[in-house]
């Protein structure tokens, strides 16, 4: 069902085809692997937009200790306002205390939505909390936030793909692609 609101899309372009991401995300579990070894693990997916990039990328883990969770964010407000307020849809399930936890998501864009994630999981006395993030787009970045794996980076532009949308089109395509509106 259309909202009346989206743009027409003319054209799709390849940013990142789908064996750069296999690449990439391989090279990430190591980096994850590297750090966390087979201490028990909690990998959080921020749905719905990192869901793919979650399930390639916990399957390269070779932690043997590795738990997996959810959570889903809905944001208010203008995306450009640092006055964005996020909100929990969905919380995780499994008890985060004493535990080390790893956020993955698809794009840290203005931040506002990974700062309130990490306040949130900060406040859960874990052992440690870290965040790995496929894409990211520093241009709107309005919060400083520590990334610690990150997959690439963006300058601009509004991509989907690989579990990515606008307006929930264009999820399951295997590479990323940029929109051009017409
Ligand atoms: P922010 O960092 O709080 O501004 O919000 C980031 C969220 O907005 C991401 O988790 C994505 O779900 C969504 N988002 C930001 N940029 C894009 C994009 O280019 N394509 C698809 N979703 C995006
Ligand atoms: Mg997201």
């Amino acid at each position: 069902m259309s909202s009346g609101l989206e743009i027409s899309v003319n054209e799709l372009k390849p940013v990142f085809t789908k064996e750069q991401i296999a690449t990439r995300v391989h090279e990430m579990a190591a980096e994850i692997d590297a750090v966390y070894g087979d201490e028990p693990l909690v990998a959080v997916c921020v749905l719905k937009g990192a869901v793919v990039f979650f399930s390639d990328l916990t399957r390269s883990l070779h932690n043997k200790n590795l738990e997996m969770d959810f959570v889903r964010l809905s944001s208010y407000g203008r995306q450009s306002s640092s006055s964005k307020h996020v909100i929990f849809n969905k919380d995780v399930e499994i008890d985060l205390c004493d535990k080390h936890v790893l956020i993955v998501e698809d794009i840290v864009d203005s931040g506002h939505s990974m700062r309130f994630l990490l306040g949130q999981f900060a406040a859960r006395r874990v052992r440690s909390l870290r965040l790995a993030t496929l894409v990211d787009k520093g241009e709107r970045r309005e919060m400083d936030i520590p990334l610690d794996f990150v997959g690439f980076t963006l300058k601009k532009g509004f991509i989907v793909g690989y579990g990515l949308d606008y307006a929930e089109r264009y999820r399951a395509l295997p590479g990323i692609y940029e929109i051009i509106p017409e």
